[in-house]
This record gives C-alpha cells, structure tokens and sequence, in this order.
C-alpha cells in the first residue's frame, strides 16, 4: 500500500471513535484530510467539530459540517490528529502543517486523543523530524542560541522567502539534531523560556490511542 493508502485507511477507522450527537476535535495535515473526507459521509450524525487550524475550518465547512469556536466548547470527548513523529509511550512531534498551538489547545480541552498515522511517523525515540516550535518573532535569536545550547540547530521556517506566519500571526522554528530521550522534561523545560509559544513535543498531552497504517492493515495502540 501507498503512503496515501494507508493514511486512507487511518482516517476511516478513526471513525469508530466518533460518538454520535458529539461535536469531535479535528487536528490539521494531510492523514487528518482523510479523516475529514470520511467525517462528510456520517455529518448527519455529528453536532459539528472543532477545529485547529483555518485550513481543517475550510475543508470541514465546505462538506457542511459545523464549526464551533473552541472558546464556546467546554470539552470534547475525543480529538483526531496526526503526528510527525509517535513513540512507544504515544509521545509525538507536531507541527509540521505549523499548527502546533491550536492543536496542543484542541487536545487539552478532549477527554481522548487519538493519532492516526502511517507507519513511516513510528520511532524508537523522538528527534529525527525537524521539531517545530511557535515563537514570537522577537524571541527568536535568544531561543535560538537556547537550542543551541542543547545541541540543536534552528532555523526559522519561511514560506515564499519570507517567515512562514501562523494562524497566530507568530512565527516558526524548525530544529534539527535534538535527541529527545526525556519528552515530558523536555517540553516543561521549553515551555518556561520566554517567547515560546508552543514547542511540538506533546508529552503533556499525548496520544491516548495511535491507529497506525501498516501493509498488513491499522494497528490500534494504546498508551
Ligand atoms: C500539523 C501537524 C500534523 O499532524 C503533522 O504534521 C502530520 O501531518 P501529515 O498527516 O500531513 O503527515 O502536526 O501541524
């Protein structure tokens, strides 16, 4: 099976955790797509999602489905995303679509976060995908030379030559070289220096459950 093929078949099971009559958090990147795209055909059963980024908005209202303000939700019983990168304690980097904040936001406020991923994002430890992290721009020398510091290398992401801003209006710092042995110390660490917004280590908030795509069909993991 393709890489797509198996995103396909992630976001149809991710179904199966969908309560009928219940408004369902709905991350952002191309496997939650699948996810959306199998959402249209039980929308009549759904009160509506919330969603992480502008771009899930778009692709969830133009199928019909109702959109609620995360700020109006008190909570959701289940929350469907995809991830970079997932281990075997369900710890994950996020953000490549940058939509990290958002998505750490939608998380916090479900009972259960379920990840759908192929198994490509399956790793022994976490590190090897570029971690994302959301800054405010005036930060960005002095958090910088922080990851410096632990040995990584950031660069700050640009789209059409120009910094890449998000739904948040903030910028986004792409580190490479970190081993990330300890997640939930790693990202209380981050967490204090100031100008970050989010860092895409979810420790604090991690899976619950992976549905992940293999040749041999979905795996259903939990933490
Ligand atoms: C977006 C995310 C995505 O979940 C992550 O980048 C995985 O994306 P894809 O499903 O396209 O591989 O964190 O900010």
């Amino acid at each position: 099976m393709t890489q797509d093929e198996l995103k396909t078949l992630v976001g149809q099971a991710a179904l199966n955790y969908v309560e009928p009559g219940s408004i369902v958090g709905v991350g952002t990147g191309s496997t939650v797509n699948k996810f959306i795209d199998a959402l249209a055909g039980i929308k009549h059963t759904l009160a509506g999602a919330v969603s992480s980024s502008v771009e899930s908005t778009d692709r969830l209202q133009a199928l019909g489905i109702r959109v609620f303000d995360a700020a109006d939700v008190e909570e959701l019983a289940v929350y469907i995303d995809g991830a970079d990168e997932i281990d075997h304690a369900g710890y994950m980097i996020k953000g490549g679509g940058a939509a990290l904040t958002r998505e750490k936001i939608v998380a916090a406020q479900s009972r259960k976060f379920v990840c759908i991923a192929d198994e490509s994002k399956w790793v022994a430890t976490l590190g090897h995908y570029p971690l994302p992290v959301e800054i405010i721009p005036m930060a960005t020398r002095r958090i910088v030379r922080e990851f410096a510091a632990l040995g990584g290398s950031a660069t700050v992401r640009l789209k059409n030559g120009k910094p890449l801003l998000t739904d948040n209006g903030q910028h986004i710092l792409d580190v490479t070289g970190l081993k990330i042995s300890d997640p939930l110390a790693f990202e209380c660490r981050v967490n204090q220096w100031p100008g970050v917004v989010t860092v895409g280590v979810f420790a604090l908030h991690k899976a619950s459950v992976c549905l992940l795509g293999t040749a041999s069909g979905v795996k259903t993991l939990t933490f």
